[in-house]
């Protein structure tokens, strides 16, 4: 198989609307990062996603629906989850409620809670009304891979596994969406961060997230156990939040800051190296040739950055560098979901 990248005609959308209710896979754009579509209502054809993306099990799918009235057909709110929902959505916030039965239990590994959100994306969102079933989509990305911000790069890493991929140009958000857990109303809890953050959901609805990691190392090693004795999720706090994912090939380095005693560390190593530095440095060291020197942003603009970083990784991972040398953003909670994301990047498997 060849996959076709195809634009959001009628035509071209009324063809994958009906591939997909027949049980067909189809590569999305979403505001966040693309996805790969399949029926959520369908486990055969959910099960397609799990091996097109090497993803095991244990690792729930999140279902996009068209608006609140659709997400409440396959979870269950609370009052607190609905006034969340009107705040974001559509948008790239992701809630973790109880779930209804008519979701399979493939889409949530065997958990009783499934992952919902609307997205914003002009050009999913006229797929999802055409095909008139939620869909549960993961990033398009081979698993813990760097996640594909262009109708290209799902092209470059599955264009071999899929038929369609339906291009809306570049993501515009750049990180996969803020997931929230919401099965307690009482305690939401914060299980990844996203472009939305606690303090904007509490400005706009004051209610107040908790973002501590919610595993410790204990409930970890419980956790490993109980995987090897049933391949569910069931249990788990976090499924799916391994610390190592969207990952480079090239070994990743992260620094605070590219300075003298980086420089220095790294001169001395066989193979190029590639100098990403968080905005673009005023003046450039003379220990590094000028084409080995990037930039996640130009001015520092954290949403540009977001935009750029999955986009910069991948550049990089295909220019034969022996190591990706980057910096982390300055901490502020716009940078939070920059920072979290080239940390498991950059984390040894
Ligand atoms: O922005 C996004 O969220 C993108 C676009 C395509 O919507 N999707 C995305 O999906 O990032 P994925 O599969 O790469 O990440 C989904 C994560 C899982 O790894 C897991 O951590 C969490 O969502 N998740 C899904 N269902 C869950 C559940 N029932 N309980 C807890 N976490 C869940
Ligand atoms: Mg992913």
């Amino acid at each position: 198989m060849k996959a076709r990248i195809v634009r959001p005609t009628p035509a071209t959308l009324g063809r994958l609307a009906r591939l997909l209710r027949s049980g067909g896979v189809v590569a999305v754009p979403t505001e966040t990062v693309y996805g790969l579509a399949a029926n959520a209502l369908d486990a055969e054809a959910c099960r397609k996603i799990f091996e097109i993306k090497g993803r095991p099990s244990d690792d729930p799918l999140i279902v996009h629906v068209p608006s609140l009235a659709a997400a409440e057909e396959v979870a269950v709110f609370s009052p607190q989850a609905r006034e969340m929902a009107k705040a974001f959505w559509p948008g790239p916030l992701t809630l973790v409620l109880p779930k209804r039965p008519v979701v399979p239990a493939i889409v949530t590994s065997g958990l009783d809670s499934v992952a919902v959100r609307v997205p914003r994306h002009p050009a999913f969102r006229a797929l999802l009304a055409k095909t008139q079933r939620p869909l549960a989509a993961p990033s398009a990305n081979p698993f813990g891979y760097i996640s594909p911000t262009t109708a290209q790069h799902v092209f470059d890493n599955l264009g071999a596994k899929i038929s369609d991929i339906l291009d809306g140009g570049p993501c515009r958000v750049g990180v996969e969406s803020t997931i929230v857990d919401l099965r307690d109303p009482r305690k939401p809890r914060l299980l990844r961060p996203g472009w939305i953050t606690a303090r904007d959901i509490a400005k706009a609805t004051g209610i107040r997230i908790s973002v501590t990691k919610p595993r410790r190392p204990a409930q970890v090693a419980a956790t490993a156990t109980a995987r090897l004795a049933k391949p569910s999720a069931r249990g788990m706090v976090a499924p799916g939040m391994s610390t190592k994912h969207y990952s480079p090939r090239t070994p990743l380095c992260l620094v605070a800051k590219i300075r003298g005693r980086e420089l220095r560390a790294h001169a001395s190593e066989a193979g190029k190296t590639a100098w990403v530095y968080f905005s673009k440095p005023a003046m450039l060291p003379k220990q590094i040739p000028r084409d080995q020197v990037y930039w996640f942003s130009v001015d520092g603009n954290p949403a540009q950055a977001a935009r750029a970083l999955f986009k910069t990784l991948r550049a990089l991972d295909g220019k034969g560098y022996a190591r990706i040398v980057a910096e982390k953003a300055p901490p502020s909670p716009q940078t939070d979901s920059l920072n979290d994301r080239l940390r498991r990047a950059a984390a040894k498997s």
